[in-house]
C-alpha cells in the first residue's frame, strides 16, 4: 500500500461467488454418530444437511474457488485486483491463507490477508474492504468468506456438532466516483460475554529444557453455550439493524432482502418478526449447508443473485453475528 491513489468516494458491487465441498452430511447420517434425529434437528434449526470438506479441501482451495467465480462475474482481469481480504478462523496456515489464495488466483497486484472474526468475519472484512476502497488506497477488492469448521467440531457434542458445515463465498467490490452502494454500517464486539462460544487455545504444557515451560500449539473443539448465544443472537441482531436504519434514514419497508448469518431459521425468523420484515424477504439456505461461519453471507447472497433474487438496484440489510461476542450489520445497494 502507497497511500492515496484514487480519488474515490464509494463502493459499487461487482460479483458474488461461491463453493461447497462435495461430501454431504445428513441430519440421518448424523443420528449414526449422537443420539439425534432428523426431525429434533430440522424442528430447532431449520438445518437438514451440511457439507464436509475431506482430504484435499481445505479453506484455501474453497476460498480460492468462491472467489474466481466472483472475479468471473466481475468479469475482472485478475491482475487488476488490489486487495484480497479471507475471513476465516480456520486457516489452512495459521500465518495467514489469503497469501496462497493469492498465489493460486495469480493475483499477482493485490496485497492479501486474513481477518478473524468468526461469524462475523465476512460482514467486517467487507467494511474493512470497502473503507480502504473509499479512502482511494485500492480500486478493485475480492472479499472472501471461506470456514472448514467440521476439522474443530467436537462430532461426539449432539448440542453443537448438527450445526455446523464446511464452504466458502466471495464478493468483488469497485472503488467508484459516483455513488456508494455501502450506505452504512454498525459494528460491536463484547469479550466479556466471549465464554459463551469458542474454539480456544489447548493449554498443552510442555518443556524446552528444565524450568523453561512453554505452551504447544493446538486447539481444542468448539465449545457452545447455544442458548446464551441464541438469546444474544435474537436481542443484539435486531437493536444493530434498527439502529442502522435510523442511522441512514432507512425503514424495514425500503429493505428488499434481509440476508443474517444463517445460525438457526428460528433466529432468522424472529429477528426478521422484532424487524417487520416479512418471511419471503429473508434469505436463507440453511437447511442445506447449516452455519458455515464466515461464508454464510456471500453464499446466501452469491445463490441469491444466480437465481434471479437479487436484482440490480436491490437493497439488502445484512447481519453477523456469533463468536467473539462480535456483531455487526451493513445495509448495501447491490450494483
Ligand atoms: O454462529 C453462531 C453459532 N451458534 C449458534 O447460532 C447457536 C444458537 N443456539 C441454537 O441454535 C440453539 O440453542 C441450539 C440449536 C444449539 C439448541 O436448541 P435449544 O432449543 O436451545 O435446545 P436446548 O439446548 O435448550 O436443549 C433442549 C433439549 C435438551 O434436553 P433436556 O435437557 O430438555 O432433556 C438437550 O439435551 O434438547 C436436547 N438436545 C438435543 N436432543 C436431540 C440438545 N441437542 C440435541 C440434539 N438432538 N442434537
Amino acid at each position: 500500500m502507497e497511500g492515496i491513489k484514487f480519488n474515490k468516494i464509494g463502493v459499487s458491487f461487482k460479483g458474488s461467488g461461491s463453493y461447497v465441498p462435495d461430501q454431504i452430511l445428513t441430519n440421518q447420517k448424523i443420528s449414526q454418530k449422537v443420539d439425534t434425529s432428523d426431525e429434533w434437528i430440522k424442528t430447532r434449526t431449520g438445518i437438514s444437511e451440511r457439507r464436509i470438506s475431506g482430504l484435499g479441501c481445505n479453506v484455501t482451495d474453497m476460498g480460492y474457488e468462491a472467489a474466481l467465480n466472483a472475479i468471473a462475474m466481475a468479469n475482472w482481469d485478475i491482475k487488476t485486483v488490489d486487495l484480497i481480504i479471507l475471513a476465516t478462523s480456520t486457516p489452512h496456515d495459521l500465518f495467514g491463507s489469503a497469501p496462497s489464495i493469492q498465489h493460486k488466483l495469480g493475483a499477482y497486484n493485490a496485497v492479501a490477508f486474513d481477518l478473524t472474526a468468526a461469524c462475523s468475519g465476512f460482514l467486517f472484512a467487507l467494511i474493512t474492504a470497502s473503507q480502504f476502497l473509499k479512502g482511494g488506497s485500492f480500486k478493485r477488492a475480492v472479499v472472501i468468506g471461506a470456514d472448514q469448521l467440521s476439522s474443530f467440531v467436537d462430532w461426539n457434542d449432539r448440542r453443537s456438532c448438527i450445526l455446523f458445515g464446511d464452504g466458502a463465498g466471495a464478493i468483488a467490490i469497485e472503488a467508484t466516483n459516483e455513488f456508494d452502494n455501502v450506505i452504512g454500517f454498525e459494528m460491536k464486539t463484547d469479550g466479556e460475554r466471549g465464554s459463551f462460544l469458542n474454539l480456544p487455545f489447548k493449554n498443552d504444557k510442555d518443556s524446552i529444557i528444565d524450568n523453561i515451560d512453554f505452551l504447544r500449539g493446538g486447539f481444542s473443539p468448539i465449545q457452545m453455550n447455544g442458548q446464551e448465544v441464541y438469546k444474544f443472537a435474537v436481542k443484539e441482531v435486531p437493536i444493530i439493524l434498527k439502529k442502522l436504519f435510523k442511522t441512514t434514514n432507512y425503514s424495514s419497508e425500503r429493505v428488499d432482502w434481509l440476508v443474517l448469518h444463517q445460525a438457526n431459521q428460528r433466529i432468522l425468523d424472529s429477528v426478521g418478526d422484532k424487524l417487520k420484515i416479512p418471511r419471503e424477504k429473508i434469505l436463507s439456505n440453511l437447511e442445506k449447508y447449516g452455519n458455515t461461519s464466515a461464508a454464510t453471507i456471500p453464499l446466501m447472497i452469491d445463490e441469491a443473485i444466480r437465481n434471479n433474487k437479487i436484482k440490480q438496484h436491490d437493497i439488502i440489510a445484512t447481519s453477523g453475528f456469533g463468536a467473539g461476542l462480535s456483531w455487526g450489520a451493513a445495509l448495501i445497494k447491490w450494483g
